[in-house]
């Protein structure tokens, strides 16, 4: 069988895909042929992804509501009835959940259980993929490479409600065959996500590219940390690969569990400095002046994860390297600069280069 030849024509619920992650993951799913079903906020910045790269017209149908709200999330799922679930809708950002815990934590959570009772409720439904991160494991500040099967916690509110995102997930897991319900739940946690179309406040690329724009200079809290930089079309592939693995029927049914976590780390050698970062971005576009600032916001440490098991069960490759990734995000905000309405076409032929190897 062709690869992700299950996505073609099935119906995939998408929750998030007005921002950043879930613009290129309809990209991708279009690719492959799927009918995306968007359910979000509206795009979370300006300017943003979302229409600067057109993906509207991407979507078979969507609908802008809070996924705290469960009546509409439940309503949404039974009247697209689909195949799917793809979970990306959060509040993904570490300093805005110090700034409002609560809602962090009722978008993640709630959101989170909301979207897992609307795919129990919904029979059409055969998987859940939820996007949590790597800052689920409870990082003790060791040198430590993380398994799926360490101890999970967060030391800040949105790793706090990643985690008992997790949590929420394992009971639901655990819970299906009481309820007579099959179907399977993934989770996927990467690292620090770069890529083109990011305006996030508090991010790296997304605040040089507002440097560059502005002639300001950049403030950086840390230059010296070492973080896990991916490029986002490495995760997108380990989000499809799950999505076509439920669909595909391949999951073992008496011998595995219904869905499990799945690490998507990058190789060591692509987990570079902030200071690292921003001279590679200087070399693929221009230099931004950068001043240090200082915070008093609880930062972790750089956290490894070790993502063998999705190599060796999913054929998962972290395959853009660092260079290659900076190189494509540079050219993203160059092209954004001079030619925005070339952006659809430029996010069109990244994601095929993309996969076209794979397929
Ligand atoms: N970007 C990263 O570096 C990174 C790293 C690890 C994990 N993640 C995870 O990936 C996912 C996507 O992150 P992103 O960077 O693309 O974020 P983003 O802010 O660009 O997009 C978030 C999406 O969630 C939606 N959303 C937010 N609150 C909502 C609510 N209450 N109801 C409905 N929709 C809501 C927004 O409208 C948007 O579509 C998140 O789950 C995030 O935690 C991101």
């Amino acid at each position: 069988m062709a690869a992700f030849s299950a996505l073609n024509g099935a119906d995939i619920l998408v929750t998030g895909h007005t921002g950043f992650t879930g613009s290129w993951v309809c990209y991708a799913l279009r690719h492959f042929g799927a009918r995306i079903h968007g359910i979000a906020l509206p795009p979370p910045t300006t300017p943003s992804m979302f229409h600067l790269a057109h993906v509207a017209h991407l979507l078979t149908s969507q609908r802008l509501v809070d996924i705290a709200d469960h009546q509409a999330v439940f309503a949404y799922a039974a009247e697209t009835r689909p195949l799917a679930i793809l979970h990306l809708a959060a509040q993904p950002l570490v300093l805005p959940s110090y700034v409002d815990p609560v809602r962090t934590f009722q978008t993640n959570v709630m959101g989170t259980v909301n979207v897992l009772e609307a795919a129990r409720q919904t029979q059409t439904v055969q998987g859940v993929v939820a996007i949590t991160t790597d800052k689920v494991y409870a990082n003790d500040g060791s040198d430590n490479t993380f398994t799926e099967s360490a101890r999970i916690g967060g030391h800040d509110p949105y790793s706090a409600s990643k985690a008992a995102a997790e949590m929420a997930i394992d009971g639901y897991r655990l819970s299906l065959p009481s309820w007579q319900r099959n179907m399977s739940i993934d989770t996927a946690r990467g690292g620090n996500i770069i890529g083109g179309g990011d305006w996030s406040a508090n991010r790296l690329i997304p605040d040089y590219a507002r440097a560059i724009s502005s002639k300001t200079p950049l403030l950086i809290r840390n230059p010296n940390a070492t973080r896990p930089w991916q490029h986002v079309l490495c995760l997108v592939h380990g989000y499809l690969l799950l999505l076509n693995r439920i669909l595909s029927g391949t999951i073992k049914r008496s011998t595995e569990p219904l869905g499990e976590a799945w690490n998507f780390g990058p190789d060591p050698s692509d987990c570079i400095s902030v200071a690292e970062l921003m001279d590679k971005m200087a070399q693929n576009w221009k230099t931004a002046s950068i001043e240090t600032s200082h915070s008093s916001v609880y930062e972790a440490n750089y956290l490894k994860i070790d993502p063998t098991k999705a190599k060796h069960r999913l054929g998962w490759r972290p395959s853009i390297a660092i260079e290659k990734a900076v190189e494509l995000t540079a050219e993203w905000y160059k092209v954004y600069q001079i030619n925005p309405e070339k952006l659809d076409a430029l996010t069109h032929q990244q994601t095929e280069n993309y996969f076209a190897p794979l397929t």
